[in-house]
């Protein structure tokens, strides 16, 4: 540290994800960008957040919704130019927001120049070390090992030499346009650690990395053993060789270094979906990363004892390696939570391969959505918020498949319509489409449901029962009470259908996942609850109490 102490904003942040390109428009082609987020810093100050995560808007042919980057120093066109990107960054600031930006080292694009570079190169050439180019099995025919597709199908693709015959194969774990970097090349490491501090020079905050456990390879690229038709299930794997490989954290441990040579530090989150706790607790060790996404606890369904077994696992996990939890809800990857816990069977399933069975019951899902956002603001440590979450909108799973830009849609074989239907872009007023996202007469790039004249931000603003402002009153009092950022966490009652905890002796927060009401009398005065309640505290309720008093 250059002599400032580090700081320590993020062990209890609320940090907003910005699905950028489904914000906010501000030049009517229909897609979300810098200067559609500018215009509405002003919302996300009311609403109560300390920070954005802007997924990437670097130059990207879009074959992944800009995961598949061509420039790390640039903004794409469509989402303005790197003056708007500084214009940002000045304005958050200004508002008391931290930025934080993504950043997607395992893989460019196919047209990032130095893949395209590898391509005209051919085999064996230094161009080509940079990637995993190997030569087929079977005289060449068949790929080279079994590993797979985050997005179904195989993790290799062959391409054709310049006079038109077939060559080599490269690895993409993710989707062909995204061709995953060698970390072992010593150039692609001294090239990652000037795009950092080429952000972080810029003003940046954080970095949220993406597919953290991707990055490191087992050497020699074996066989992962996986059956046909394995689908990317990370949190079952074991001793996978293209998966959370120890290597990994070596890159992690250098980054770190460089984000804390600037004063005060900058804050790294990393997306590792692996197997569990203790696996997930790696990533944030003193000298790695300093917060990880809880995929755990947005996979867990909407039961008790399993959302207590969840919180106790992570918390214990995370004890001896000093992090704080990270809790989220909802994410671009993830089918919305208000449609997953409307329905029987209410986990999670990662990346898109959802089939939307069993059918969504969304009162219901409305209902427990708003508990679970006062339980998931009242753990200790820090939370994200994915846009449209506070407004408490469904995933859109009628979008017509013409529409579908997801790749999980084609690899899966047309079984998996992916993750567009928690994309749809924001409505923020009127009472028809575009809702506000972009000028009147233009189509959004992924068309919004005719009935969301009722979610706008404009028409739950002026709603006091709606589920933006139960955010907004959580938001504020979160930062007003100061149990609910940092008391300590001990269970209350571990009734089975409950969870209930106090953080320190002034905050108490008890969710009711069962049938029948639950007795509250002399649990406290209520502070907040998220649907109407007194004595008796509803099925699929939360509430916020003050212990006693009454
Ligand atoms: C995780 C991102 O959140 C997801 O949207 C993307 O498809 C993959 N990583 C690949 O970059």
């Amino acid at each position: 540290m250059h002599g400032a102490q580090p700081e320590t904003w993020w062990r209890d942040a609320v940090v907003y994800e910005v699905y950028l390109r489904s914000f906010a428009d501000s030049d009517g082609d229909g897609i979300g960008d810098l200067g559609g987020l500018r215009r509405r810093l002003p919302y996300l100050v009311d609403l109560g957040v300390d920070a954005l995560w802007i997924t990437p808007w670097y130059p990207s042919p879009m074959a992944d919704g800009g995961y598949d980057v061509a420039d790390y120093c640039d903004i794409d066109s469509r989402f303005g130019t790197l003056a708007d990107a500084d214009a940002l960054l000045a304005e958050a600031h200004g508002l008391g927001l931290r930025v934080i930006t993504d950043l997607v080292a395992n893989h460019t694009s196919d047209r990032h120049p130095w893949f395209l570079a590898a391509l005209a190169a051919g085999p064996g050439s230094p161009e080509r070390s940079r990637y995993f180019f190997r030569d087929g099995r079977a005289g060449g025919s068949e790929p080279p090992n079994d590993w797979i597709s985050a997005f179904g199908g195989p993790a290799w693709t062959r391409v054709r030499d310049p006079d038109g015959s077939p060559g080599q194969w490269y690895l993409h774990l993710f989707a062909p346009e995204q061709p995953d970097l060698d970390w072992d090349h010593p150039g692609v490491r001294d090239d990652f650690d000037a795009i950092l501090r080429f952000w972080f020079d810029r003003g940046i905050d954080g970095i949220r990395v993406d597919a953290a456990p991707a990055m490191a390879k087992v050497t020699g690229l074996p066989d992962a053993g996986h059956g046909p038709g394995a689908l990317f299930e990370s949190r079952t794997w074991v001793g996978n060789p293209h998966w959370d490989v120890d290597g990994v954290h070596d890159i992690l441990r250098r980054w770190r270094r460089i984000g804390d040579s600037y004063e005060g530090g900058r804050l790294f989150v990393t997306e590792a979906v692996v197997n569990g706790p203790e696996r997930l607790s790696r990533y944030v060790r003193p000298d790695e990363m300093h917060t990880s996404f809880n995929f755990d606890y947005l996979a867990s369904p909407w039961d008790a004892g399993h959302l207590r077994a969840v919180i106790d696992a992570s918390l214990a996990a995370l004890e001896p390696v000093g992090a704080p939890a990270t809790w989220v809800l909802s994410s671009h990857d993830e089918t919305r939570h208000v449609t997953r816990f409307g329905r029987a069977r209410s986990a999670a399933a990662t990346m898109g391969f959802d089939t939307g069975a069993p059918a969504a019951d969304l009162g219901v899902g409305l209902r427990r959505a708003r508990a679970a956002a006062l339980l998931t603001l009242a753990l200790p440590g820090s939370a994200y918020v994915y846009q449209g979450e506070e407004l408490g909108l469904p995933e859109v799973e009628d979008l017509p498949e013409e529409v579908l830009q997801d790749p999980t849609w084609e690899r899966s074989g047309h079984t998996s319509r992916g993750r567009d239907g928690c994309r749809v872009p924001l409505p923020w007023s009127g009472g028809r489409p575009p809702f506000g996202f972009t000028d009147d007469g233009v189509e959004p790039w992924l068309p919004q449901p005719a009935d969301w004249a009722g979610s706008t931000v404009a028409a739950q603003l002026a709603d006091p029962t709606s589920t933006l402002s139960l955010y907004r009153t959580a938001l504020h009092l979160r930062r007003r009470i100061p149990g609910v950022r940092s008391g300590a966490f001990s269970w209350w009652r571990t009734a089975d259908d409950v969870v209930a905890f106090d953080r320190g002796p002034a905050f108490r927060c008890v969710v009711n996942l069962s049938d029948e009401p639950l007795d509250l009398r002399g649990a406290g005065r209520h502070l907040l609850s998220s649907a109407p309640c007194a004595d008796l505290l509803p099925p699929d309720t939360a509430v916020w109490l003050e212990p006693g008093a009454s």
